[in-house]
């Protein structure tokens, strides 16, 4: 692979038609295919005491995601069934398994149950058992929490084994469920939700965007991908990955030569760094040019001695600053800004760039109809 210096390439170019991605229709289909789909909405570490819990805005609609007496996960809606009140005002903590409405006070356990209603005689015949929250689909998986907000077979739920398959295995290995979340913050985009995925699987723009940051790491124009059913698997070879070829790979940690990254469908790009994993989600935002995206960096422990704060909060610097957000995202901006300009009418892709069309594609191709 390095020595074609080619890499992952198709042999031509293709286009892009900057119209989708102003495109309201689009964003719509798009976000009914996301509350079908299972997304990464947090860290089991967030919700590791019974009754713990966490906020999530997605879509405007307000989540509570909270762990029960039993110890399961379980996702609700984050509004009382009496007259709709958004429940929870915090975005986390530790509900004591009772979540009390702030407008009449109806209550709910942590399973979601309406356990109290005062002056329960002012509304004969109420059948507490049909009133309680509103459930999506929650699943604890790798360390990772997954919400499906409206599964779209209810008797035939799709695991998150099946959902990623061969990944599975690479994911059971990563030791998720023991890492640490060391940072973790959402931001507003000024651009279409897809533009920051586009960052990430191509690395013609290491060069020149990166020069500051990260660029002099990596060796231009050359990856390798595949395809794990709507997933993308990619690697990124580092200027040291030469080395490889004499290294005892049983000894050896891959990500200090190859960056590997997950694009998971539809919204996730994890990417692999020496000593931490980047698990970046999009969300797609108000209108078609606008977004959020949230960076979540996993530590492999809880950093303790001043040397590896030291080298984490350096990583932040380095990784979410400079590199996502003053590079990646802030160009994702400037694209959204040349398409609402109408300055341009289709993007070009050259061969090293034909998986921006595959992953557009690949998103069209899992939307209902119009
Ligand atoms: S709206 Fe929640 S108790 Fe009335
Ligand atoms: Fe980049």
């Amino acid at each position: 692979m390095l020595s074609t210096n080619r890499g992952d390439q198709s042999n031509e170019t293709s286009t892009l038609n900057a119209a989708d991605y102003l495109d309201e229709d689009l964003l719509r289909r798009e976000k009914q295919m996301f509350r079908r789909t299972p997304l990464i909405v947090g860290h089991s570490s967030e919700v590791s005491e019974a009754g713990d819990f966490i906020v999530r805005e997605l879509d405007n609609r307000s989540w509570l995601i909270v762990r029960g007496k039993d110890g399961q996960v379980r996702a609700f809606l984050n509004y009382c069934q009496h007259r709709g009140t958004r429940l929870e005002q915090r975005a986390e903590g530790n509900c004591k398994h009772r979540l009390v409405c702030p407008y009449h006070a109806w209550t709910y356990d942590s399973a979601g149950s309406l356990i109290g209603v005062p002056r329960a005689d002012l509304f004969p015949g109420l059948d507490k058992s049909t009133r309680g929250l509103r459930a999506g689909k929650i699943v604890e998986k790798f360390g990772l929490l997954w919400l499906t907000q409206e599964p779209s077979k209810p008797n035939q739920q799709e695991s998150i084994d099946e959902f990623l398959l061969d990944l599975k295995h690479e994911f059971a290995a990563l030791g998720m469920a023991d890492m640490h979340v060391y940072f973790d913050k959402t931001r507003d985009l000024q651009a279409n939700w897809k533009f920051p995925i586009f960052a990430f699987l191509e690395s013609y723009h290491l060069a020149a965007l990166h020069k500051e940051s990260i660029g002099e790491f990596f060796v231009q124009n050359v990856a390798h991908s595949e395809m794990h059913g709507r997933h993308i698997r990619s690697f990124v070879p580092r200027q040291n990955a030469v080395e490889l070829a004499d290294a005892d790979l049983a000894e050896t940690n891959i990500a200090e030569y190859i960056t590997p990254t997950n694009i998971l469908f539809p919204n996730v790009c994890m990417v692999g760094h020496p000593t931490s994993l980047s698990i970046l989600s999009m969300f797609p935002g108000e209108t078609a040019g606008t977004s959020t995206w949230r960076h979540m960096l996993l530590t492999p422990h809880k950093p303790t001695t001043e040397a590896e704060i030291a080298h984490y909060n350096k990583t932040i610097a380095v990784l979410d600053k400079m590199t996502y957000q003053q590079e990646d995202y802030w160009v994702s901006e400037q694209i959204q800004a040349g398409v609402n300009a109408g300055a341009i009418d289709e993007m070009l892709l050259g061969a090293n760039e034909h998986l921006l069309k595959v992953f557009d594609n690949l998103i069209k191709s899992h939307l209902e109809p119009k």
